[in-house]
């Protein structure tokens, strides 16, 4: 005989000691049993002891099985214990009942030992089916639910990472730009060049620098925000405020930056500028870093030159970016917008690209291509004209 507590337990109640007898000796020997004589002490017992199972007498004074029964199924903690009904009724609208009241079973009174034995190991058996199928879906929905959370997690700080990655990636050349003027100044009060106007403006190109990289900040944070809203915005106006920005720096390295628009007017997309300035400014640099190595190795003898040249077509605005940077190798063209692709060894990240192409195509609709041209490479930017200016 197995142990007492590894054994099932059963809750008898009946207000009959013969009958309370009868199912004693027949259970007695499988089940642990318990007794109640009445509904009360039913409902009070089943939640002290939460048997396995209840047989439960019908006909009680006081509160009789029906509702000893609705009042199991309406507490939370006893509300899955099966309920089977022994009685003597032999009506079928109370048998009925008895199901309606909650029971999964009724045993009619006077009872076979082998049919009540039959009957308690069937339900247990369901009941304890039940209780593992339970307890597994609620395993397996707090592993989904911990495995979400998780996913949830990790693509925060995917995209924190990324952003920060981002931020740094663009403070690289304002950054540059400000440590050079910087150093100019000590150059020139030594010269004594530093007069009133230098320093003014000194003054207003550096701060102009430093609120385009706390504006990169702003501008990264708010590209993660699924709710940023769209806006028209002057294209070239855009793209001139960059193209100053770094207007120096570039010509400190012997580049000319022209900005030609086929229109007398201005063009309007719809997107976000600060988004396309970003993207114009990884451009730049791209052509900048492919001037200087080609210079380097002695490929170019005249000066470097980046053109940016903005087109209405139909109903979408183009903007081609070209240099004389001697373009770029063929295999290297396919991968050119995947992440971490770069021939600059540790000075390039190899998201300048990558990067654009996420903001123009998949934040502004527009498409973004990379070809060759003479002496150099070209990118095509195309973005949706706004309808309404
Ligand atoms: N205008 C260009 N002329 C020649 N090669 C280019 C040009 N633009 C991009 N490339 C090539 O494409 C590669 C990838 O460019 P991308 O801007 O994605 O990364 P990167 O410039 O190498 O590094 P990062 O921009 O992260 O500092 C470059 O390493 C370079 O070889
Ligand atoms: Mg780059």
């Amino acid at each position: 005989m197995s142990h007492d507590r590894d054994r099932m337990k059963v809750l008898i109640v009946d207000d009959d000691p013969v009958i309370r007898q009868h199912l004693r000796q027949i259970l007695k020997d499988i089940y642990k049993l318990s007794f109640a004589t009445s509904g009360v002490t039913a409902l009070e017992k089943a939640q002290k002891l939460m048997p396995d199972i209840i047989l439960l007498d019908i006909i009680m004074p006081e509160m009789d099985g029906y509702e000893t029964c609705r009042r199991l199924k309406t507490c939370s903690v006893t509300a899955n214990i099966p309920v089977i009904f022994i009685s003597s009724i032999t009506d079928i609208d109370e048998i009925v009942e008895a199901f309606k009241s909650g029971g999964v079973d009724y045993i009619s009174k006077p009872f076979k030992s082998h049919e009540v034995l039959a009957r308690v190991e069937t339900h247990l058996k369901l009941y304890n089916f039940q209780r593992f199928l339970g307890k597994k879906v609620e395993e397996e929905i707090n592993k989904r639910l911990v495995e979400e959370q998780m996913l949830i997690q990790q693509s925060k700080m995917a995209a924190m990472g990324e952003m920060i990655g981002a931020i740094s990636h663009q403070w690289k050349q304002p950054l540059n730009a400000l440590g050079l003027m910087v150093q100019d100044v000590v150059d020139a009060f030594v010269t004594g060049e530093a007069d009133k106007k230098y320093l003014e403006n000194f003054a207003k190109q550096s701060m102009k620098l430093i609120q385009f990289m706390s504006q990169t900040v702003d501008t990264f944070r708010n590209f993660l925000k699924p709710t940023h809203e769209k806006c028209t915005f002057d294209i070239t106006e855009a793209i001139y405020d960059v193209v100053d920005l770094f207007y120096d720096m570039l010509k400190n390295d012997s580049i000319c930056v022209q900005v030609n628009t086929d229109k007398m007017c201005s063009i309007y997309p719809i997107g976000y500028p600060n988004e396309l300035k970003q993207v114009i400014l990884n451009l730049i640099n791209n052509s900048r870093d492919a001037i200087n190595e080609r210079r380097k190795k002695g490929f170019l003898t005249d000066d470097g030159r980046i053109t940016v040249e903005i087109k209405e077509v139909k109903d979408r605005v183009v903007v081609y970016i070209s240099d004389n940077g001697g373009g770029i190798g063929l295999t290297l063209m396919e991968k050119l917008f995947k992440p971490y692709v770069t021939t600059k060894g540790d000075k390039g990240t190899g998201i300048g690209l990558y990067m654009s192409k996420a903001i123009i195509e998949g934040k502004m609709d527009g498409k973004i291509s990379v070809s060759n041209i003479e002496g150099g490479a070209q990118v095509v930017i195309e973005l949706p004209l706004a309808k309404e200016v």
